[in-house]
């Protein structure tokens, strides 16, 4: 596996190896099994001929002022490990001087879509999200890159970015990785307290419920409450947010759900921020 640290390095790898196809995983490291099963399916889909390049990179742009950018976790040689068995052909790991010159003045936003939901808990973050994936995707300029729909929105917005701005990569959404007691994978699990990690089982358990009300047929508003009252019934959990979209488009619903719906939470733990969603069905149409 080759490490590189600056953009002509990955740049003159990837000149050796094209034309053969280049699936990108963007992380920023502290790799858990969800990230892992992203390298997966980018390595079956770069198939025998392709190559996999992951980029390590917490991105200081998509923090905000006060956010956890400074403690965020870091484990760089753990992570090349498990790149390494999981067939990762490169890693990209630069510092930030490499990435952001300090006269930059370009950015990409999804206008819309990043004003919504975490873009109003979060002013900002998907901006910077947009603006590093746009620049990670021109320093590698792959054919295909995988993200988890733990982060829906950002999936969402990077969607839409690529379709705008004619960026001719291919998004490939991959299924939240969870642990046994239902909590999605997340690198800031490891900053809960004891006591919140088994409190934050709720968040899934709230989401499993939800699934199976959605197909009784039940309203969008009513649905919305019922999961904010499973949520606030934990003490230790701080609800910031619990939204019912459209799937596809994450506009409002009002009325009973017609199409498939997406649930999404964000709750606090002390201060850790979690995020999850649950894609519901709405109930089958009478025969
Ligand atoms: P990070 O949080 O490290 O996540 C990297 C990728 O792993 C994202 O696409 C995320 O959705 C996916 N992922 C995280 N937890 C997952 C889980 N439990 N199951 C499935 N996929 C999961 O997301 C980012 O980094 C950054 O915003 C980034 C896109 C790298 C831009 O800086």
């Amino acid at each position: 596996m080759e490490i590189c640290r600056t953009k002509s390095a990955i740049r003159a790898q990837l000149a050796a190896w094209r034309p053969a196809p280049i699936v990108l995983v963007p992380t920023m490291g502290f790799l858990h099994e969800g990230h892992l099963s992203l390298m997966r399916l980018a390595r079956a889909r770069a198939g025998a001929t392709g190559k996999v390049v992951a980029s390590i990179f917490v991105n200081p742009t998509q923090f905000g002022p006060g956010e956890d950018f400074d403690s965020y976790p870091r484990n760089e040689a753990r992570d090349f490990d498990l790149m390494r068995a999981e067939g990762v052909d490169a890693v990209f790991a630069p510092e930030v001087a490499e990435i952001y010159d300090p006269a930059a003045q370009t950015i990409v936003e999804t206008t819309e879509l990043a004003k919504t939901l975490i873009g109003k808990l979060r002013p900002g973050h998907f901006r910077g999200v947009a603006t590093i994936v746009t620049k990670l995707f021109n320093i590698i300029r792959p054919d295909a890159a995988v993200f988890g729909e733990k982060d829906y929105q950002q999936l969402a917005v990077i969607r839409t970015m690529v379709r705008d701005l004619d960026m001719g990569i291919e998004i490939i959404g991959a299924p939240i990785q969870r642990e046994p007691d239902g909590l999605a994978m997340s690198s800031r699990n490891v900053r809960l307290a004891p006591e919140d990690r088994t409190a934050a089982s709720i968040l899934s358990q709230a989401l499993d419920e939800a699934e199976a009300m959605a197909a009784t047929g039940i309203t969008a508003a009513r649905l919305r409450s019922h999961v904010r009252a499973t949520l606030e019934a934990e003490p230790r959990a701080r609800v910031q947010s619990v939204d019912i979209r459209d799937a596809q488009s994450l506009d409002t619903i009002s009325g009973p759900l017609r199409r498939p719906a997406v649930i999404l939470l964000a709750v606090k733990f002390g201060q850790v921020f979690l995020i999850d969603n649950r894609v519901v069905q709405p109930p089958k149409e009478e025969p």
